[in-house]
């Protein structure tokens, strides 16, 4: 009996993990994020530089890339990119983990509110649903992260935006840390890639 193309692809779909590998493929083909194809990598490939990591951070997360499912008003921001390294390969399964605060520049300190993780797929792709952080006393507009290739040294760094009267005020501020943004409607759409070790 000849084993037909209808045959292999039937026993691909009766095997649980290859259906999740396969929806996990897909899930990042389809995503929403209009990521471009290639990372936006400079002629030097330099390292993404760290900053520091602030006294808002919380360990363990929850594994997610959608933020505003508990908040109720602010200007949705989506946000994403690519981890490369620096030979600008995208990185399978890095972690990008968020954290930020709120519309009013408040962290939620005992629950995850604005607190998340995911892991890059095949393209090195990242990206969450948030929204713009306000601003606290002493610091310009900001994102926390923290991104770490598997097996490799966790790089603890901040993102900034475009524009912001405060940057210039704040020493923790570099332009290699700012995120492109552009408006679309209502929400806000900022591109970064990371270059890690
Ligand atoms: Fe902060």
């Amino acid at each position: 009996m000849s084993v037909t193309r209808r045959d292999l692809v039937a026993g691909f779909f009766a095997t649980p993990a290859l259906t999740f590998l396969l929806a996990r493929h897909l899930s990042a083909q389809t995503s929403a994020f209009p990521v471009p194809l290639t990372p936006a990598c400079g002629d030097d490939h330099e390292i993404t530089p760290s900053s520091t990591e602030g006294p808002f951070y919380k360990p363990q997360s929850p594994l997610r890339s959608d933020l505003t499912s508990e908040l109720s008003g602010g200007v949705r921001l989506r946000i994403g990119g690519h981890v490369v390294d620096r030979s600008c390969r995208p990185i399978l399964d890095a972690v990008v983990e968020l954290w930020q605060a709120d519309g009013n520049g408040q962290y939620d300190n005992t629950g995850n509110r604005l607190r998340g993780y995911q892991r890059t797929d095949g393209g090195g792709h990242w990206s969450f649903t948030t929204i713009i952080p306000g601003l606290y006393t002493g610091r310009t507009r900001h994102i926390h992260f923290k991104v770490q290739r598997p097996g490799g040294r966790v790089l603890t760094t901040q993102l900034f935006f475009p524009g912001e009267p405060g940057n210039e005020r704040d020493y923790q501020f570099t332009p290699q840390l700012l995120l492109e943004i552009e408006k679309i409607a209502s929400e806000r759409l900022g591109r970064y890639d990371f270059v890690i070790a």
